[in-house]
């Protein structure tokens, strides 16, 4: 029998789509294995100022399809300085709180790696619409950001084509490029920037464009990810060496939103219900993750080591055999 009691939730850092099913699956694997819950507002600054709800069947009832996190969430500044940590863990302590279940992205694992100096158990749940997490193929709310950017670009399309312009259409995923891969893979698009991959050379995708021209097309695609170039400047230099008019769309926070896929829902079920049963199993400082569609849990201090700059390649050489 495990000695773990009474367990913390918390959500943190961009919210993402899944967060709640994963949330809903703690609270009800907890209260399967005779454990307390709490939520913790606002990520790792209410455990600071111990902004909390008691965390029962009632509160999780109606949550598996909504958007947004109903824990809220927060980039915590605060988390990042020693004093503050220290408050974090008296207040966990004072409260009999055994395990805390952090769902966020990077930023959450790194707060849980500078937390584990405090003593206290911190099991991560990779929940970022970024899909950036090394030790994971899959993070929570990639599916839904994918599908709603690659729903925004078909729309776009129907207007790009109406008016034979060329779309340059930004998506998120700070530094890696899966939304764009896989938006930009889904709609067809003429030309898809990665992070990854960009070498800087515009003429790529102008000559792309110029020999669809060519060819007849009258409209075009570009999906370029965040961070990477300029979008506004791209348009303009697309449309200055190919003649094409052409205009821009920055899908911004519409992707963080909205009903989670039946996939986020799925796997953050899974990942939820994992975390409490590494919990029951005495593991301490692990981070829920899939390999090969499996479940499995890797030290959060080794999660961190992992490379986190390639690109599935297969996916990539795909993506530019399609876009030929
Ligand atoms: O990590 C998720 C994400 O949406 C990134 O794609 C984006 O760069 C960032 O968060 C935006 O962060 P914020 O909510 O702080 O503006």
């Amino acid at each position: 029998m495990s000695k773990i009691r009474k367990i913390a939730v918390l959500t943190s850092g961009g919210d993402a789509p899944g967060m709640n099913s994963a949330v809903r699956a703690i609270v009800f694997s907890a209260i399967h294995f005779g454990i307390e819950v709490v939520g913790i507002l606002r990520g790792y600054d209410g455990l600071i100022d111990w902004e909390t709800i008691p965390l029962g069947v009632d509160e999780v009832r109606n949550i598996n399809n909504q958007g947004g996190t109903i824990l809220f969430t927060s980039r915590s500044e605060r988390f990042l300085q020693p004093e503050y940590r220290t408050q974090a863990a008296r207040n966990l302590r004072e409260h009999q709180v055994d395990a805390v279940v952090a769902v966020g992205g990077d930023g959450t694992l790194r707060g849980a790696i500078a937390f584990q100096n405090e003593g206290i158990n911190m099991i991560c749940i990779p929940g970022t619409i970024d899909r950036d997490v090394a030790c994971t193929e899959y993070t929570l709310g990639f599916d839904t950001a994918a599908n709603t950017a690659t729903e925004a670009i078909d729309r776009i399309r129907d207007s790009s084509v109406s008016h034979g312009r060329c779309s340059v259409v930004e998506v998120m995923g700070r530094k890696r490029g899966y939304i764009a891969l896989w938006a930009g893979m889904a709609t067809s698009a003429d030309a898809i920037v990665l992070p990854e991959k960009w070498d800087g050379n515009f003429d790529n995708i102008t000559d792309a464009i110029k020999r669809r021209h060519a060819d007849g097309r009258n409209s075009y695609l570009v999906v370029v990810a965040e961070g990477v170039i300029d979008a506004p400047e791209l348009a303009e230099i697309i449309q200055k060496k190919t003649g094409i008019e052409s205009r821009v769309s920055v899908l911004g926070y519409i992707q963080r939103g909205g009903q989670p896929t039946a996939k986020d829902r799925m796997y953050a079920s899974l990942m939820g219900a994992y975390a409490v049963e590494i919990l029951q199993h005495d593991k301490k400082n692990r981070i829920v993750a899939i390999k090969n569609d499996v479940l499995i849990d890797y030290d959060i201090e080794e999660a961190l080591t992992l490379k986190n700059n390639t690109l599935d390649s297969f996916q990539y050489k795909l993506s530019l055999l399609l876009s030929e």
